[in-house]
């Protein structure tokens, strides 16, 4: 199939197209770098050794996109392209919504005009907000807490209202818990803008010497060791889901929303003490004030995913803190530094 990917040469995006060309798949991209760099998609050439047709731009430049459509016969998208800081969000929210939500408005009115209704969709597992009991599973009811979570929400709901009006569509709702690692030749991962916000990349960046020492958000959570508990799940591992979900959208009608983790939850001190495994030396962190907005645990219940679409999550802790430390370490200042060597 010829899958249209946006947001293709971000994060999970540059991921999955690998997955995609490897199975066989044509895959075209539509990014406009603004979180990401144009050597990921190199990256993927030269692991996949397969082209990816690639057009720079935005999604809400409705003209780019009917120029995509009629240009490629696209049989299904991927929906990765969006804006995905929380703390930006709470600062911008018309930004996020406008991106966001428009941007997925835009691709669905263009989907429909060229007759394509398949359409594999990023959410988060941030639509379930604070919730009394864990495992999370997709029936709970949908709270976000922040602009960037209610614009998954929002999406989520819009994607439901499309598949009412027109039972043609084919929608899988994915609910990413929190996506770590790296592909394991090293050559592409998570490069982010800044300093992380993010529990990972800011450990490898602490591992590398950029960053000086973790700061532990709060240590009195009701955990096993006081710190807040996740499920991480590997990228690779995720982009595996896109390609069972794809293969489910196209078998069946309706939306579908399934829950993208291990079902296993590991603490602040956890990932910390895989990662000084891993690098064979401490990382130095001191404990401070909770982060304004975190809950204490969230996990997944995985079992819908395994059932329907025949994945579950194989690579273990251990494993993504070797891939995110591999990455960092090949790629220390990330992308951009990096290109005399691609
Ligand atoms: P990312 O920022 O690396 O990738 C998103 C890509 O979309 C970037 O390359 C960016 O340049 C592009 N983009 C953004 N707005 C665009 C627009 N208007 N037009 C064209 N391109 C645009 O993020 P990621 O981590 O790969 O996340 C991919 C998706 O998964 C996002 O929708 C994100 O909200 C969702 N998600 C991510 C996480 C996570 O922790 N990484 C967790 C849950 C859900
Ligand atoms: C964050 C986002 C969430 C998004 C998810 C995707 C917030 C409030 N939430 O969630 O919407 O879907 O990323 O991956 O930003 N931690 C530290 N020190 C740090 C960074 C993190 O102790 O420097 C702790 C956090 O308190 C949390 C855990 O590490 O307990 C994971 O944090 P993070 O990687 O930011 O992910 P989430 O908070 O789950």
């Amino acid at each position: 199939m010829n899958i249209l990917v946006t947001g293709g040469s971000g994060y999970i995006g540059s991921h999955t197209c690998i997955e995609l060309l490897n199975a066989g798949h044509t895959v075209t991209v539509i990014d406009n770098l603004s979180n990401s760099s144009h050597v990921a998609l190199q990256r993927v050439r030269k692991i996949t050794g397969k082209e990816v047709k690639f057009y720079h731009g935005d999604l809400l430049n409705r003209q780019l996109l009917e120029t995509i459509f009629s240009q490629n016969q696209i049989d299904a998208v991927i929906h990765f392209a969006g804006l995905k800081a929380v703390g930006e969000s709470v600062a911008k929210p018309f930004l996020y919504y406008h991106n966001n939500i428009t941007g997925t408005l835009l691709l669905c009115d263009v989907m429909e005009k060229y007759g394509v209704h398949q359409i594999v969709f990023s959410s988060s597992a941030t639509v379930y907000g604070a919730q009394k009991t864990v495992p999370l599973s997709e029936e709970l009811p949908l709270q976000a807490t922040n602009p960037y979570g209610k614009t998954k929400q929002m999406i989520e709901e819009i994607l439901q209202d499309l598949s009412i009006a027109n039972p043609k569509w084919s929608i899988a709702l994915l609910r990413y818990f929190n996506p770590v690692g790296a592909h394991e030749s090293g050559l592409i991962g998570e490069d982010p803008n800044g300093i992380p916000n993010n529990l990972v990349p800011f450990i490898t960046q602490v591992a590398s010497g950029r960053l000086q020492e973790l700061k532990v958000f709060g240590n009195q959570y009701k955990t096993h060791d006081g710190t807040g508990v996740r499920d991480y799940i590997h990228v690779v591992d995720l982009a595996y889901g896109h390609l069972r979900a794809l293969e489910s959208v196209v078998q069946n009608n309706g939306v579908h929303a399934y829950n993208l983790g291990t079902g296993i939850g590991y603490s602040v001190l956890d990932v910390v003490s895989a990662f000084e495994q891993v690098i064979g030396k401490p990382i130095p962190y001191k404990i401070v004030d909770p982060r304004p907005g975190d809950i204490a645990v969230s996990y997944a219940d995985p079992s819908k995913a395994k059932e329907e679409l025949n994945w579950k999550a194989t690579k273990g802790l251990y494993e993504m803190c070797e891939d995110a430390w591999r990455w960092q370490k090949t790629n220390p200042l990330g992308y951009e530094k990096e290109i005399q060597s691609v």
